[in-house]
C-alpha cells in the first residue's frame, strides 16, 4: 500500500455541504402534503392513564388525528420482546402499548396537524386524568436492593483471580473508596427527529437520526409487520448522537404510525425538554479497596459497581474490565450489581463504562499513590499491565508507555511538586494531575461495494452512518489510497438500508470494521483491474502479477518501470462499457481472537482553583493517544478534543438532576444542565503516539471514537486534590464541594 491518503489531514470530503446547508437532517427533507406530529409526555413517573380526553384538540380545524393507546390500531407490536441492536437484556419499552406509565415523561400521545405549530399548541389541549402509583427513583435509597442481573448486556465482570481480601488484609498501604458519579444526558446539536414519507399502498421512505439505519428498519419490520422492501431508511448526516441515536427513539415510532393511519407523511421532532426523556449515562456508584506493597506494587484490587437501570430492561455497560486492562495485580475481585429505579432504561453514552469505570478507578489509583508517596505516572508504571488480565490475553500492541513519555514530557510533568497546595500563582491554587484510559479496538463484521465506472470513478458505500466523526471522510481516504486515486475520484455512500449492511456506528469500531471492509474490496476491484490492463498492454504486464506493479494517480504501472503505465480509464475499455463492480463481507481475522486490542491514553491536567470562590479553571490539558494508525490526524484530533471536553464538562458540570418526590428529571434544558462554552476551554493538546499493529486489523486503526474522554475527568479530580487537599468523591466538582 502507498501512503498517499492515509496519515493526510484531509479536510472533511462532506464539509462543504455541511457549512452550506446542503447536507440534510432527518427533519429537513420534505415531502408534498407533509404534516406534523407532536409528542405528549407523561406528567407522572408511574401509574395509569385513566382516560386522555382529546376532544378540544381534535375540534381545531387542522388537527389531524391524536393518537393514544385507546385508538391505536391492534397490528401493532406483534412482537412485543424484539430487542433491536443495542436493546439490553428485558422488555424494551413500547409506546403507546398500553395506558401503563413507567416512566416520567413516557409519550403518551401524538398530536397530528397540518402543521407543527398547530400540533404543539393541540397537545396543551388534552385533558389527562392519571391515577398515580408508588415510585422510587432514589438511587442511594435502593441500592441496598442492587441485584446480579440473570444477563449482562456488558461483558460479565470478570471472574476473580487470585485471594484479593487476604492480599488487601495484608498489604502495607490501603486505600478504600466510594465514588459517584451522575446520571448525565446526551446532549447533541440535533434533536431526535423522523420524517417518514408516504409513497403510497403502504411504502415509506423514512428519514431518521440513528447510528444504524438497519436498527431503525428492523424495528419498524416488528413494530407494524413491514417488510423491509417496504420500508426504506435514510440517514446522511446526524448532528451528533454520542450512543442517544443507537436505538430506534419513540419518535420513529409514533411519526411512521402517523404515516401509515393517515397515509400520508408526518415528521416527529422532539424538543431539546423531550431529548431528556430517554436513555441517559446511568448513575453509578462504586466503592474500590486497593493495596500496594511498600515497593508500590499493587498487591490487590477490589471494585464493587452499582449502577442505576429500568424496571423492564437490565441496562450495563462495561464498568469492570479496565483493573485488568490497566494494573498488573494477581488479586483482582470485581461486582457489577444494578439498582432498578422507575427511570427510563439507561443508554450507551460515549464511552460508556469507561468513562465511569475508568474515573472511580483512576481517583482511587492516584488516592493510593499519595499514601504510598510515590509519583502517581511513577506508580503507574510500577503496576504497568503486560497483559490484559481478565482475557488471559497478550495486547495486540500497546504503546501506553509511550503516552506517559511524550505526554509528561509536553505537559512538563517533571516539574511537579508532589505535596497538595504547594503550587500557586496570586489566589489560586494551582494542581496538576494525571490518569490513563483505555477503549477496547473492536472489529464488527461489515458488507460493501464497490463500482469503478468507465470513466474512472469510484463509488463505494455500506449502511454506515457518519454521525460527524467524520466516517465520510476516511472511508474516502482508505478507498482512495488503496486503489491509488485522488480523493476527488471517489465517493463514498452510507446511512441507507439500500446499502450492503453495515453494524451501528458506535464502540468506536466503525474505522476499523467498516475501513477493513472498504479496503478489501477495493483491493478486490484491483485484481480485476489489473486483469484488465493486462489485456489492454499485454506487452507491458503479459507476465507481471500484483505484486510486480502500483496503483498510483489513476494509473497502474510496473514497480520498476514507472514509466510503462495504463491508465485505469484505459484498462476499463476492455470491459465492454462495463463498470467493475465488487460485492464481499468482511470480518475479525482467526489471529485476532488470540490477542487483546485496546487504544490507550494518558492524560495530564492543569487546574487553577480560587481559594476564596472554589471555582476551578482546567487551564492545559494535554492527552497523548496511542490509537493505532491515524488515518487522517485532522479528524483524528476532532475527535479527542471532544472527547477532552466533554471529560472538563462531565468532571465539572454535568449532571442531570432527579427530583424524587417527582420521579423526573427537572433540568432538562441546555439552561440548567451544563456543559462548557468555550470560555471554560483553553490550552488543549493531542498528540498521537506512533503504534503499529500488524493483528487488530489489516489497516492496524484502534478507533478513536470514546479513548478521548475516558482519562480526562479522573485527571481533573486528581488536579483539584494536588491543588486544594481536598478530594473530592462525587462529579461534578461544583465549587460548593470545594469550600
Ligand atoms: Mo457510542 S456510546 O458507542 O455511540
Amino acid at each position: 500500500m502507498n501512503t498517499d491518503q492515509i496519515g493526510k489531514p484531509a479536510n472533511r470530503v462532506d464539509g462543504y455541504a455541511k457549512v452550506t446547508g446542503q447536507a440534510k437532517y432527518a427533519a429537513e427533507f420534505n415531502a408534498p402534503d407533509l404534516a406534523y406530529g407532536f409528542v405528549v409526555n407523561s406528567a407522572i413517573a408511574k401509574g395509569k392513564i385513566k382516560s386522555i380526553d382529546t376532544s378540544k384538540a381534535l375540534a381545531l380545524d387542522g388537527v389531524l388525528e391524536v393518537f393514544t393507546h385507546e385508538n391505536r390500531p391492534g397490528y401493532i407490536w406483534g412482537d412485543k420482546n424484539y430487542q433491536d441492536e443495542d436493546s439490553p437484556p428485558g422488555s424494551p419499552f413500547r409506546p403507546l402499548y398500553q395506558n401503563e406509565i413507567q416512566f416520567s415523561m413516557q409519550p403518551i400521545a401524538l398530536v397530528v396537524a397540518d402543521s407543527f405549530e398547530l400540533a404543539r399548541y393541540a397537545a396543551m389541549l388534552l385533558e389527562v386524568e392519571y391515577e398515580t402509583a408508588a415510585f422510587e427513583t432514589d438511587f442511594e435509597a435502593n441500592i441496598e436492593k442492587a441485584y446480579e442481573p440473570e444477563e449482562y448486556k456488558s461483558t460479565p465482570p470478570p471472574d476473580p483471580r487470585g485471594n484479593p481480601e487476604k492480599a488487601f488484609r495484608e498489604a502495607e498501604f490501603k486505600v478504600e473508596t466510594e465514588y459517584a458519579h451522575p446520571s448525565e444526558h446526551h446532549n447533541p446539536m440535533e434533536m431526535h427527529a423522523s420524517t417518514a414519507v408516504w409513497e403510497g399502498e403502504g411504502k415509506l421512505t423514512v428519514y431518521d437520526k440513528i447510528q444504524g439505519v438497519e436498527n431503525s428498519q428492523n424495528y419498524l419490520g416488528k413494530a407494524f409487520g413491514l417488510n423491509k422492501e417496504n420500508v426504506r431508511v435514510i440517514s446522511p448526516f446526524v448532528g451528533g448522537a454520542f450512543g442517544s441515536g443507537l436505538r430506534p427513539q419513540y419518535q420513529l415510532f409514533l411519526a411512521v404510525l402517523a404515516a401509515l393511519e393517515l397515509k400520508r407523511s408526518v415528521r416527529v421532532v422532539l424538543t431539546r425538554q423531550q431529548m431528556f426523556s430517554f436513555g441517559h449515562r446511568p448513575k453509578t456508584m462504586q466503592r474500590f479497596a486497593v493495596g500496594a506493597a511498600s515497593d508500590g506494587k499493587l498487591e490487590a484490587i477490589q471494585q464493587d459497581v452499582f449502577a442505576e437501570t429500568s424496571r423492564f430492561e437490565d441496562y450495563s455497560e462495561d464498568v469492570t474490565i479496565w483493573p485488568g486492562v490497566l494494573y498488573q495485580c494477581d488479586n483482582v475481585q470485581v461486582s457489577h450489581k444494578l439498582v432498578g429505579l422507575d427511570v427510563y432504561t439507561p443508554l450507551d453514552m460515549r464511552a460508556p463504562g469507561g468513562t465511569t469505570g475508568i474515573y472511580a478507578m483512576e481517583c482511587t489509583m492516584d488516592e493510593l499513590a499519595y499514601k504510598i508517596g510515590m509519583d502517581p505516572l511513577e506508580f503507574r508504571l510500577k503496576n504497568y499491565a503486560e497483559e490484559d488480565q481478565s482475557k488471559g490475553k497478550p495486547f495486540s500492541s500497546k504503546e501506553l508507555k509511550e503516552c506517559y513519555r511524550q505526554g509528561a514530557e509536553k505537559f512538563g510533568w517533571e516539574k511537579r511538586n508532589p505535596a497538595p497546595r504547594s503550587m500557586r500563582e496570586g489566589r489560586n491554587l494551582i494542581g496538576w494531575g494525571m490518569a490513563h484510559g483505555a477503549w477496547e479496538a473492536q472489529q464488527k463484521e461489515v458488507s460493501v461495494k464497490a463500482v469503478l465506472t468507465p470513466d474512472g470513478k469510484l463509488t463505494v458505500g455500506t449502511a454506515t452512518a457518519d454521525i460527524g466523526t467524520g466516517t465520510y471522510t476516511v472511508m474516502t481516504q482508505i478507498a482512495a489510497e488503496t486503489m491509488g486515486m485522488p480523493l476527488e475520484d471517489v465517493t463514498f455512500n452510507l446511512g441507507d438500508t439500500s446499502l450492503p449492511k453495515s453494524p451501528l456506528e458506535g464502540g468506536s469500531w466503525t474505522v476499523s470494521s467498516v475501513g477493513s471492509a472498504v479496503k478489501e474490496v477495493c483491493d478486490k476491484v484491483k485484481q480485476t483491474l489489473f486483469e484488465l490492463a493486462k489485456q489492454a498492454d499485454n506487452q507491458t504486464f503479459g507476465n507481471a502479477t500484483l505484486e510486480d506493479v502500483t496503483f498510483s494517480n489513476g494509473r497502474i504501472s510496473l514497480k520498476n518501470d514507472t514509466t510503462k503505465a495504463v491508465a485505469f480509464t484505459t484498462a476499463l475499455k476492455q470491459n465492454g462499457g462495463k463498470p467493475i463492480v465488487e460485492e464481499l463481507t468482511t470480518k475479525p481475522a482467526d489471529k485476532q481472537e488470540k490477542y487483546a486490542s485496546y487504544a490507550h491514553s494518558a492524560t495530564f491536567v492543569e487546574v487553577k482553583v480560587d481559594e476564596d470562590l472554589g471555582t476551578i479553571k482546567v487551564t492545559r490539558v494535554v492527552s497523548a493517544i496511542a490509537g493505532g494508525r491515524i488515518v487522517n490526524p485532522k479528524t483524528a484530533r476532532s475527535q479527542i478534543l471532544g472527547g477532552m471536553v466533554w471529560g472538563i464538562g462531565a468532571a465539572l458540570q454535568e449532571k442531570t438532576v432527579m427530583d424524587n418526590n417527582l420521579g423526573r428529571f427537572m433540568n432538562h434544558d441546555l439552561d440548567k444542565y451544563h456543559v462548557p462554552v468555550n470560555a471554560d476551554i483553553h490550552e488543549s493538546e493531542v498528540i498521537f503516539v506512533e503504534e503499529k499493529d500488524d493483528i487488530v486489523n489489516p489497516l492496524g486503526v484502534k478507533g478513536l471514537g470514546e479513548i478521548g474522554i475516558v482519562s480526562v475527568a479522573p485527571a481533573i479530580v486528581n488536579a483539584v486534590f494536588h491543588a486544594t487537599g481536598k478530594r473530592v468523591r462525587e462529579l461534578p466538582i461544583t465549587l460548593d464541594k470545594l469550600l
